[in-house]
């Protein structure tokens, strides 16, 4: 069945995955095309609407990228994002110009007052805070429209001309600092585009499913398996769309949490492809033994890793592809260039060089980590491994404070699983976006029975976060607390005494290493 299709054409500007993912939140297709593909291309496509993006350019400068204007003669609904308004102002007879002022150049959160009656509008509130960043300003706007909302230093906030679906917003609705933003694109879909929301995360399996039997034909594909949310759903997706053809390679470093290993196993048993678990605990030991500095043991992991996955990969011959799973964020987060390096996070990234394969896929690129969840529930994965926190890649060598041993590692391993199961029991798990133990290697006095004792102090984190670059200590209940430091005390050999982290970061981490 073929759905209807919404257009995002990009004009290089920073949100226009997130653009496509509001679209694909109001249950409508999406595909985002450059603004270089001809328009005899994109009409093939049968779009319902077209959403034209924001980007860094000035309509008026001489090489700003530009559409075919046929565009606007197909008889298909526009709604033009900041670049994209300016865009489309220009194009259909309007004039764009530098804001003169610095009050009709706005940036970050503005309050806004919306025309109800316009459907991009309709059935919100009449006024609310809008995301700009904008340096241009509409001195003219074309014939045929009018304005639709405004702030105080700009009168044409938002414009449209209802009788051709043309719409134009100077802010970004796609962000969350947009109040309503989302439900303006659902507006506009709806209310404008005549959706019919036919599209789902069921169609998005198959349509991915199929995509990779098109391209793997019949190749053999290779994926380091780390039991986390990415590589999980990543595994399922092409066990479904390949089956056999796939190897799963899950490297049991020992650094996992309290029976994390055989739960990842557990959860794939079910599914036809070749898994393989190698059990390298005694290895990664070994090399990391005596070191303390956080880098050194996240370098030492990342090259074991390295070592152990090419010696299996070597076992299995040469691949085709190189399966991994990156979701849309780490494509970002890559792409952020001169970022101050805080902590060398360990992921599979650096693993091509080593393992004969011809092409990598990565068939979750474009999802961001709340889709990726929901993809792994329609892949039929369990609920413990989709909404699973996330968790590092070096695991539990950065939460043993200083050096590590197996004592340590199960000491951690039991005090952080106490932890977790008193969390899900208060109903927290939900609400803190990230909770671990952490071993510190400070021992204090304690008295237990009638004797002293000399044991570890246990740290406990808890952050509230949405993106995990800042966050907030989480305000767990005192009695939580309270039952959480009572058992393990009392049911953990070696620790005698639990502190809780109240740091958010910044200025600590997350993570204590
Ligand atoms: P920090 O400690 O930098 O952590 O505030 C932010 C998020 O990243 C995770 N983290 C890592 N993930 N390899 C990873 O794959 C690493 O070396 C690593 N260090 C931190 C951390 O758990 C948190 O979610």
């Amino acid at each position: 069945m073929k759905h209807q299709t919404v257009i995002v054409l990009d004009f290089g500007g920073q949100y226009n995955q997130l653009i496509a993912r509001r679209v694909r939140e109001c249950g409508v297709y999406c595909e985002v095309k450059p603004y270089t593909v001809p328009l005899e291309e994109l009409k093939g496509l049968e779009p319902i609407g077209f959403i034209f993006t924001g980007g860094p350019n000035s309509v008026y400068q001489e090489d700003a990228p530009h559409v075919d204007p046929a565009v606007f003669e197909l008889g298909v609904p526009v709604l033009g994002i900041c670049y994209g308004c300016q865009l489309m102002a220009q194009a259909l007879g309007g004039q764009v110009t530098a804001a003169q002022d610095d009050t009709a150049r706005e940036y970050g959160k503005t309050a806004t007052f919306f025309d109800t009656s316009c459907k991009l509008f309709k059935n919100l509130p009449e006024q609310g805070v809008s995301w700009m960043s904008h340096g241009d300003y509409m001195e003219k706007v074309p014939d045929g429209f009018v304005l639709a909302a405004h702030s105080e230093a700009c009168p044409n906030v938002a414009i449209a001309d209802e009788k051709r679906g043309f719409y134009g917003v100077q802010y970004h609705p796609e962000v969350n600092h947009t109040e309503n933003g989302v439900a303006m694109i659902r507006n506009f879909l709806y209310e404008v585009c005549g959706a019919a929301g036919d599209w789902t995360m069921g169609d998005y399996k198959r349509t991915a499913v199929e995509a990779i039997r098109e391209k793997v034909g019949g190749g053999k594909v290779l994926l380091a398996l780390s039991g986390g949310v990415d590589s999980s759903v990543c595994a399922a997706l092409l066990a479904e769309a390949v089956g056999r053809q796939l190897t799963c390679v899950f490297v049991d470093h020992g650094l996992m949490r309290k029976n994390e290993g055989d739960e990842v196993q557990a959860a794939f048993q079910p599914w036809a492809m070749n898994f393989v678990r190698v059990d390298a605990e005694a290895r990664f030991l070994q090399k990391l033994s005596g070191v303390t500095d956080p880098e050194r043991k996240r370098k030492i992991i990342g090259e074991e890793f390295i070592r152990v996955f090419e010696e299996e990969a070597k076992k299995i011959g040469a691949v085709d592809f190189l399966a991994q799973g990156t979701i849309y964020p780490d494509v970002i987060e890559s792409g952020a260039g001169d970022a101050a390096v805080i902590k060398s996070h360990h992921n599979v990234g650096g693993l091509p060089d080593y393992v004969d394969f011809k092409e990598i896929i990565e068939p979750l690129r474009l999802l961001f980590k709340d889709e990726v969840r929901q993809l792994g529930r329609e892949l039929g994965l369990p609920e413990y491994l989709v909404a699973r926190q996330p968790f590092p890649g070096p695991g539990l060598a950065i939460r043993v404070i200083g050096e590590l041993t197996k004592e340590k590692l199960d000491t951690l391993r039991d005090a952080d699983a106490i932890y977790r199961q008193e969390i899900a029991a208060a109903g927290l798990d939900r609400e803190v976006g990230q909770y671990f133990a952490v071993l510190t290697n400070t021992r204090s006095v304690g008295v237990m029975g009638d004797g002293r004792s000399y044991d570890y102090t246990l740290a406990l984190r808890a952050v509230t976060t949405t993106d995990f670059m800042t966050a907030d200590w989480a305000r767990l209940p005192y009695e939580a607390l309270d039952r959480i430091s009572t058992r393990i005390v009392n049911e953990v050999p070696g620790i005698n005494r639990i502190v809780y982290d109240v740091t958010s970061k910044p200025p600590a981490t997350i993570e204590w290493e």
